[in-house]
């Protein structure tokens, strides 16, 4: 086969937050992709960088009192730890604020600029005058101009869903300090995307994307391509832009020129040209993005890169989101998981393989279910396939000197059918179907499984010692073909594999040769069956509590919290009318068509037991609530409701960010149903 020159890129993250398992999605089926690439000896370049640039990462820095650099710094560093410790192989993990990325956001804004497709434009912006910033719509905080919600951002309402522009907002306020803003004209610069409009039609018709990415550009295409605002006022975190004093390229325009950036720094060091990637038709380019950011990569991005002259991209490569237990991540819940958490409790091969079962080459979200991991890993992976290692080859070294023979005819057709598996395997990885992959090999190390069950060797052996070592070879043999196989899935695991093997790193090609007569070493524990207990600790872990989240200082501007309103003053005579009252939760169930209710029966002592619906179905399930206590209102009106009628009040903590972020109160140990509350 022709050896490919291949360049993959994942999404830059930015560098004002920690890698977590969402993330993780992108940058495991990317590096499962790279991975197999290289494996079939193609050459294969995975490029990444931190996303540096923008207000929000400027500001995070001012609130923690450093400069832009020191954070961004800092966020490199435990960026790259956390990826190198999910084994994720970068041939470059750069940075966005670098001289190779300065140097191409202006060559390209120049060429744009030649091409004539750069025009300048007067904007009216919102402008706070305390902080001296031009506002960008997520720090400006006002009255939602369609539902009338309150504490709404300038883009879009969470409450109505309804989209707008900053100015349509009622009483504006910037979200840093609460002040309001004034408007205020200021020059832009706009890249003429609608110059590319044929350029780009053409370059999406051809399989450059999947069929629901393209449905999207359609609608786009249809709706007419609006020129690109790609300049910011000062201050501002980024590269200025040349020729002005107090313009900078928006971050969303050199952020993928990172891409480029990242292998000319990678070239450099090598005596390469980045062109070999970038420019020659020779080479492949493939990007790996999220579904939300598909207009940048596939509109504004080629259009740049034609601008430019560089080459477009030969696929991108949308997935969908990540939900835990069915839900969006949530930090109240624990499932909101760092990468470094993650590590604290669990293998990363775990979540890569399970990943891997989960991932087509389709748009559609997918789901990391807790009960379904422990199941899948331990099944698959450490019964299946890992149990072929631990078994076979202490039998071999006990009996028969840890010493492969020859495979008998047996032995060769076991072999000969798990083969005839390669093809598809190889397909499914090219395609983006690891999920088809996944359930090819894991037939295959049930064939083998059931191969050496039948046959027994640990009982031949001891009548028919070289029987027993051809069933062993025959095993290993196959455990080896499964290994290799696997090898871009769990890189950690294979490579313990192929120690006790003591074998060379697997390649594709040596898949179809078999490993005869061959001394193996000694078998030491790959992994352990994951434990219930182990995911309860991750959960455990990455549980925040409120007070943790009021501190952080990049959950929600801080100007949030200054202006949210006190309610009226009252006297203690006041407060003495609610009756609170100590209880234990004895039933909870799900309340059918309610989507934020629960049904509870609360013990509350000598005041008997009440029927209670509380709005806490987003942040608990059930069966945790059994036995757990409560503080209730008791003296509260009965209430009638669509359900029944609800006889109290069950006490919670409101978050800021909805039904999901609420959080029970409870009390110390030793208070008993029916204590009244002071
Ligand atoms: O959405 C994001 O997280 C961006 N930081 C992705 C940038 S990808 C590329 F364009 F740089
Ligand atoms: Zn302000």
């Amino acid at each position: 086969m022709e050896r490919r020159k291949i360049l993959v890129t994942s999404a830059l993250p930015y560098a004002n937050g920690s890698i977590h398992i969402g993330h993780l999605v992108e940058y495991i089926q990317t590096d499962i992709w790279v991975r197999y690439q290289r494996l079939r000896g193609h050459e294969c370049l995975y490029m990444c960088a931190d996303d540096t640039h923008g207000t929000p990462i400027m500001l995070s820095a001012r609130r923690l009192g450093k400069t832009p650099e020191e954070l961004i710094q800092e966020m490199y560093e435990e960026h790259t730890r956390d990826f190198r410790d999910f084994h994720i192989e970068f041939d470059n993990y750069y940075t966005t604020h670098s001289p190779e990325n300065r140097e191409l956001a202006e060559y390209i804004f120049q060429r744009a600029k030649e091409g004539g497709h750069i025009v300048e434009r007067d904007v009216e912006q919102y402008y706070c005058p305390d902080c001296g910033l031009f506002l960008p719509d997520r720090l400006i905080l006002g009255t939602c101009p369609a539902c009338g919600a309150e504490d709404q951002y300038g883009d879009a309402c969470e409450v109505c869903s309804s989209t707008y522009g900053p100015t349509d907002l009622g009483n504006p306020r910037c979200a840093e300090c609460g002040a309001q803003p004034v408007r205020k004209l200021s020059r832009h610069y706009f890249f003429k995307l609608s110059d590319f409009a044929e350029a780009l039609k053409e370059w999406v018709s051809g399989d450059r994307v999947q069929p629901e990415v393209r449905n999207k550009l359609e609608e786009w295409f249809d709706m007419g391509l609006k020129d690109w605002d790609i300049s910011r006022d000062a201050p501002y975190f980024g590269f200025k832009i040349p020729g002005t004093e107090d313009k900078y390229f928006y971050v969303w325009l050199d952020a993928p020129i990172g891409y480029i950036a990242s292998t000319k720094n990678w070239c450099d060091q090598r005596g390469r040209d980045f062109r070999e990637f970038w420019q020659d038709p020779g080479s492949e380019i493939y990007h790996f993005i999220g579904k939300d950011i598909v207009y940048f990569h596939t509109l504004f991005w080629p259009a740049m890169l034609m601008a430019a002259g560089f080459r477009t991209p030969d696929k991108v490569f949308v997935h969908g989101f990540l939900t835990v237990n069915g839900r969006r991540m949530s930090k109240s819940r624990g499932t909101f998981i760092k990468a470094r958490t993650y590590l604290k409790h669990l293998d990363p091969d775990f979540l890569r393989y399970y990943y891997a079962t989960k991932l087509s080459a389709s748009v559609v979200d997918i789901d990391l279910n807790f009960d379904d991991f422990v199941h899948r890993v331990n099944s698959d992976v450490v019964n299946k396939v890992l149990n072929l290692g631990s078994r076979l080859s202490p039998l071999l070294h006990k009996r028969l000197d840890g010493k492969l023979g020859r495979l008998d005819e047996d032995g060769r057709e076991l072999m000969a059918r798990l083969r005839s598996s390669l093809e598809v395997v190889a397909q499914s990885y090219e395609e983006l179907e690891f999920r088809r992959a996944m359930k090819e090999i894991v037939r295959m190390a049930e064939l083998t499984n059931k191969y050496v069950n039948d046959r027994a060797p640990w009982d031949v052996v001891k009548t028919d010692p070289e029987r027993g070592r051809a069933i062993c070879t025959a095993g290993l043999n196959a455990l080896r073909l499964i290994a290799g196989l696997l090898k871009p899935v769990i890189p950690r695991m294979v490579g313990d594999i192929e120690k006790f093997l003591n074998i060379e790193p697997l390649t594709w090609d040596d898949l179809s040769a078999d490993l005869e007569n061959h001394q193996i070493g000694k078998f030491s524990l790959i992994a352990r069956r994951v434990e219930m207990k182990e995911i309860e600790g991750l959960i455990a872990d990455s549980r925040e509590s409120l007070d943790e989240k009021r501190v952080s200082p990049t959950s929600t501007p801080r100007g949030r919290e200054k202006i949210e309103p006190l309610e009226p003053e009252i006297t203690i005579d006041d407060f003495i009318k609610v009756d609170i009252r100590v209880g234990v939760v004895l039933k909870a169930s799900h309340v059918e068509d309610a989507d934020k209710l629960l049904e509870l029966e609360v013990d509350l002592g000598k005041l008997g037991r009440r029927r209670i619906f509380a709005g806490i179905k987003k942040a608990y399930d059930p069966e945790e609530l059994l036995g757990r206590k409560v503080l209730v209102v008791a003296n509260l009106k009965p209430k009638k409701m669509r359900f029944g009628v609800s006889e109290g009040m069950i006490l919670a903590a409101e978050g800021e960010s909805g039904d999901e972020d609420v959080f029970l109160l409870s009390v110390d140990e030793g208070a008993e149903p029916g204590d009244r509350v002071h």
